[in-house]
This record gives C-alpha cells, structure tokens and sequence, in this order.
C-alpha cells in the first residue's frame, strides 16, 4: 500500500476544508502595514486577529531598530548553534535584560516558542518523573508532553480540585519511581482569555512538591503592572519555576525565552535539543528584540491604550448580550449556537459587508454546534474601531437568530 494513500482518503480535520476555504478562511493574506486598517483581497478590513497587543509590530522605533540591525549584522549572523559559534553579547545582553525584567536570575533565548516548550519539556523530565497539565494547553505544551517516555496526568482546564487528585496520583508514583512532578499552564490561555489559576496552583506546592512551567505567551506584556506577566499579575511570580514567552505575541517578532534559576538554565543551555541542534537567532532579530523589550517597559501607555480597547470591546459586547466565556485578558472570544457552515458565512458576511477580519474557530477546537469568533484587540485600535465592529456583530446575531446564514451557500473561491 503507497504511504500517501491515506492521505486522499483523510485530509485531517483542518485540511478537510481547504477546498473551498484555502485563500479566504484559511492561509488569508493580509496586505499592506500592520495596523487595525489592512487589506483582504484588495478591500480594506478592520482586523481584529493580529496578536500585534502593544501595537509595537509597526512602532517607527521598532521599524528603525529592524532595519538598522539588518544593515549592520545581515540575516546570516551569528552562524552556528550557540553552543557551537553562534552566541553574541547581544545575545547575552537580551538574555540579561528580560531576566531582570521578569525577575528571574536568568534566561535563556529561544529560536521559536513553539519548538522551545516541546524542548524544555523533553529536556527537564525523564521516564521516572511525572508531568501534570492543564487540558486546553497549546499544541507546543501537548507535544512537549507526548514526548514524554514517564506518566502524564491531565487536569480539567483550570479545576483545581481534580488537579489536586492528579498531583496525589503523581506523587504516589513519584514516590515509587524516585522522580520528581513538573506541573504546566498557561498562564494567559489563548482561546477562552482565562487567566491560569497560578496563585491556587502555587499554594498547592505546600502539600505537594512539583515545579510549575508556566507558558505565558498571551500574558507578557499585557498583564500585570509593568507587563511582566500573570505572575506578576497575580503576584506569584516567585512560585513560577520555569517561566516562558514567545516574541510573537506583545514583541511583535519572531524568537522566545525562558526564566528560572541560574542551575536549571544552565541545564536547558546544554540540554535543549531545538537549541543545540539549530541555528542561533539572527542578530536583526535580537537587535530588534532589544528595542521592543524597551519600548515594552518604558512605555505604559501602550498596555494602558491596549486596555481601554479591550474594556471597551468587552464591556461593549457583553452590553448587547454577546457570551464572551469567562475571558480575563485582551483574548476576547465570542461565543455563538451554530454549525460549521454558519461559521463560514458569518466570516464572509462580516469580512465582504461590514469590513471586519476575524478568526473563526469551529469544531474540534470548541465543541459540536459552537462557533468561537475570537478578537484580539491591540493598543492601535480606536474606541471608534469597537463601536463600528459592535454594530457590525450586532447585525450579524440578528441573521443568526433568524437562521438567515444556514440558508445560504457556503461561498465558493
Ligand atoms: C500559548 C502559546 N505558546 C507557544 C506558542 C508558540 O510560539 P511561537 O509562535 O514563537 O512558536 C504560541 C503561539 O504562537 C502560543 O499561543
């Protein structure tokens, strides 16, 4: 039998789609600056699915910062591992910088966030220890996870309760196996906005010993005081063993960190095979990095701008009835009674005749029967922005409750 035949037969869940959805629900192309204004298909769309949050993707600071790092380094250096002949002090000195800034004795960069958590992941446990996680985690933290040749427990999302069942099962294994528990959460979830419930997670540390991994990649820059994160938000940044975030998100870039103390990243610096094995991140990035991280700290008004838009966004929606779930953060989900192919047509009604570019998440991501239109807003957008979009998801509820969208036909590329 050809390997690929199964692969006609089975597109997988998302690729099942993409005859009629590649190009417009799926790999859209959004054109021109990264603002709220961009355009889809050659018509201008107010976009709500950037994770651009402090607006800093198109800062003319941060611009300048990209450009001059490619002038003076290029793309191609440092060349090389960094544990080979690819390190730089600037290197170093984001690494230094982001650890005072989250309070951890040291950090370590990270070329993706993604292969990053899948990395520490494998790096930090081994066939004796347990891992314990949350059950919405990101793909990453799955992954990580499934690599894992020890047992693994799963929580509930956020029910601490059934946590505390899964850390007694840990431990009664732990005990036998002579290994230790690595809890993980996130501490922003991206989907539902919840916040990880860390403070209630820490204080289980007292009964229990284990080491808490904290994915914050939605949380840094946006929560917290000085945008230092959940932790910082809910002032158990100590209680985090292990904290980490991508570029991707607030930093508006490419590349990821993570902080704990001294021995153990240390450990990770030797240890992480999606490090050790791969390309340092380019000096652009790092010399852009740089300026980002201080524009993230020495610029408040953007998490405050960011926050006037989410309050209003928020306050606005669930005002006209809109369930936004239980979101604690910028992550502002939608959540609407309807099919896929209800789905499909509300995107295209919104983006073809009010103007407004969101994601849309359907079945397996939210349960049968439930559409998630998720929003984030960014420090860009205006209280008129909100307004406009409010009316626009006003008018699209009211051709749902009438049922008007299963009628028509899914629109063909
Ligand atoms: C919670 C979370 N962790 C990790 C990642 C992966 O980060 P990166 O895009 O840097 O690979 C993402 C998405 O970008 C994320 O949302």
């Amino acid at each position: 039998m050809d390997l690929f035949n199964k692969i006609a037969a089975n597109r997988g869940p998302l690729g099942s789609h993409s005859h009629y959805a590649h190009g417009y629900f799926t790999f859209p192309k959004l054109e021109g600056e990264i603002k709220p204004r961009m355009i889809f298909r050659g018509k201008e769309v107010l976009t709500w699915s950037l994770n651009n949050y402090l607006g800093l993707a198109n800062h003319p600071e941060v611009r300048q910062a990209d450009v001059d790092g490619a002038a003076q380094y290029g793309m191609a250096l440092p060349m090389g591992a960094r544990i080979m002949s690819g390190n730089s002090n600037l290197h170093e000195q984001l690494e230094s910088e982001l650890a005072d800034f989250i309070k951890k004795p040291d950090v370590m960069l990270l070329n993706f966030g993604y292969q990053g958590v899948v990395s520490i992941i494998d790096a930090i446990v081994n066939r004796h220890d347990a891992i314990v996680y949350d059950a919405e985690s990101h793909a990453c933290i799955i992954d990580g996870v499934r690599l894992h040749q020890g047992k693994r427990f799963v929580y509930p999302h956020n029910n601490i309760e059934n946590l505390e069942k899964q850390l007694e099962r840990a431990k009664r294994l732990t005990d036998e196996t002579g290994g230790g528990i690595l809890v993980i959460t996130e501490g922003v979830f991206g989907m539902s906005g919840n916040m990880g419930k860390l403070q209630e997670i820490i204080a289980l540390k007292e009964k229990y010993e284990f080491r808490l991994f904290v994915d914050d990649a939605h949380g840094f820059g946006t929560m917290g005081a000085t945008g230092a994160g959940t932790g910082e938000e809910q002032g158990v940044q100590d209680g985090i063993d292990l904290y980490f975030s991508t570029f991707a998100k607030s930093m508006a870039s490419i590349g990821a960190f993570v902080g704990g103390e001294e021995t153990v990243i240390e450990y990770l610096r030797y240890n992480m095979r999606s490090q050790i094995f791969a390309k340092s991140l380019p000096m652009p990035l790092v010399v852009g990095a740089l300026k980002r991280l201080e524009l993230l700290r020495t610029k408040p008004e953007l998490k405050d701008n960011l926050w006037t838009v989410v309050r209003a966004l928020q306050t606005g929606l669930r005002e006209k009835g809109f369930n936004l779930g239980t979101t604690q953060s910028p992550v502002t989900p939608v959540f609407l009674n309807g099919e896929i192919s209800d789905a499909t047509q509300i995107t295209f009604d919104l983006r073809e005749n009010y103007g407004i570019f969101c994601s849309i998440v359907v079945y397996p991501v939210v349960p049968k029967g439930v559409i998630m239109l998720r929003l984030i807003p960014t420090a860009m957008h205006t209280l008129a922005d909100v307004d406009e979009t409010i009316r626009a998801f006003e008018a699209m509820a009211e051709k749902l409750d009438k049922g008007l969208y299963s009628k028509s036909q899914v629109p063909a590329e």
